[in-house]
């Protein structure tokens, strides 16, 4: 009688998935990282490799809304999520609230970080309309910055929730 040893791994597997707002499928190896697949095959170059084992946060990208490490995920782990990159964040041309406030508070200098740190902050307001800095740091804390130190990145944060909090309260 077979068991699971003997079973097969499927080289190659079919999945679809949203990707910031649009249906894509591909084909995909099972061995394949999440990360390989939005950069190398879907052309989305946001996301960056730093370290490649989930300990810098570059790769950082929304995987039903909660932010998540690209090249610790499999390709096939995609299959029927929504998944969120730096590069859905604009509405066309006008940037999002946080891409706005990191600009305006000098939070970017190479810019290597800058997406995984977006990424993780939109997840933080998503969830928590007005976080404190306690907050803030933690929701950060898996992504690393080489260049500007971290307080102007907060700041940034601190001011995109303010502004999304007036937003909100504009509205109601
Ligand atoms: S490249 Fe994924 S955490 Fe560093
Ligand atoms: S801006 Fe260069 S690593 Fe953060």
């Amino acid at each position: 009688m077979p068991n699971d040893r003997d079973r097969e791994i499927p080289e190659s597997v079919t999945i679809s998935f949203e990707l910031n707002g649009k249906l894509v499928g591909l084909q995909v190896n099972a061995a394949e990282t999440a990360l390989s697949v939005l950069r190398d095959r879907l052309g989305l170059k946001g996301p960056k490799e730093g370290c490649g084992i989930g300990e810098c946060g570059a790769c950082t990208v929304l995987v039903d809304g909660l932010a998540v490490d690209a090249c610790l995920l499999f390709a096939p782990q995609l299959d029927g999520r929504t998944v969120e990159t730096v590069e859905g964040l604009a509405d066309r041309e006008t940037l999002n609230p946080l891409q706005q406030a990191f600009l305006s508070h000098d939070a970017v200098q190479c810019g290597y970080c800058t997406p995984g740190m977006l990424m993780s902050a939109k997840a933080l307001l998503q969830g928590e309309a007005a976080p404190g800095r306690k907050a803030i740091v933690e929701a950060l804390s898996g992504n690393l910055c080489r260049c500007t130190g971290y307080l102007q990145i907060i700041e940034a944060v601190e001011a995109a929730a303010a502004q999304e909090c007036t937003g909100r309260d504009a509205k109601e």
